[in-house]
């Protein structure tokens, strides 16, 4: 049975101070849920210290990147094993702000993937079409494309550890959901060619959905099928909002 994920993506918002009050406050609003994973991704300098806080309770931490190498002379970067060291479960690959302002490419994101699961840490992959894609109807290549080249060479174990975001880049701080039925479409798509990459695997993965979910529009999309769990930038800044998406999203 796969466990539904909330995951806050706080991008590059928050100092330390802030990161971690909010945690604080949602330790408690969440401390009886059960039947959800919590995750948060602050940034980098806030890992460790919204770590601290929430060690020993239901919350998880995430970070937003990571570099392949282990450790060297890579100016700017920090490693899956650093990552580990500071208290991180997870860590988003291949976001589409990633992909759009500092070159990531699915071949990179598969080296972090596998470097990721190698220190063993879940990796989010980020996948998703830009507006122009989805009007030109290239929304199933894209995808197709993002799947098979920033995922392929991993054992089925490791295929099954990992979560898959599916974040259409038009609905991302836009206000613009993807309805549930074209978010199940896509999703449903991902799961079925992850299976032709991954057989054992594909039942059991994960598939967020990302792109403006907000607390009204949750439960619908939580109620499709291929729908495990959402990833949330604007919404999960707010204690209340982060609240709502993580109570109500149950199925
Ligand atoms: P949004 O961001 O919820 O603000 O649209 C989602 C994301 O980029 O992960």
């Amino acid at each position: 049975m796969k466990k539904p994920l909330m995951a806050g993506n706080w991008k590059m918002n928050k100092t330390i101070a802030e990161s971690v009050s909010f945690v604080r406050m949602l330790k408690t609003a969440v401390s009886d849920v059960k039947d959800i994973e919590v995750l948060i991704c602050p940034t980098f300098i806030c890992v460790n210290a919204v770590y601290n806080e929430v060690k020993g309770s239901n919350i998880n931490v995430g970070a937003q990147d990571l570099f392949w190498e282990e450790k060297g002379s890579f100016t700017g970067e920090v490693s899956a094993f650093m990552l580990k060291d500071a208290g991180c479960s997870y860590v988003l690959v291949g976001h589409s702000e990633r992909r759009q302002h500092f070159g990531e490419v699915d071949k990179t994101v598969n080296k972090k993937v596998k470097a990721a699961l190698l220190n063993d840490i879940v990796p989010i992959v980020c996948v998703g079409e830009t507006l122009r894609e989805r009007e030109e109807n290239t929304t199933f290549k894209v995808i197709e494309k993002q799947v098979k080249e920033s995922l392929p060479d991993l054992s089925q174990e490791e295929a099954s550890k990992l979560v898959i975001a599916y974040e259409p880049v038009w609905a991302i701080g836009t206000g613009k959901t993807a309805t549930p039925q074209q978010a199940q479409e896509v999703h449903a798509f991902i799961r079925e060619r992850y299976s032709q990459l991954y057989k054992d695997a594909a039942d059991n993965v994960r598939i967020l959905y990302g792109g403006s979910v907000k607390p009204d529009n949750i439960s619908e999309l939580m109620k499709q099928p291929d729908i495990d769990g959402g990833l949330v930038g604007g919404a999960s800044l707010e204690v209340e909002s982060f609240v709502k998406l993580v109570k109500h999203s149950k199925n």
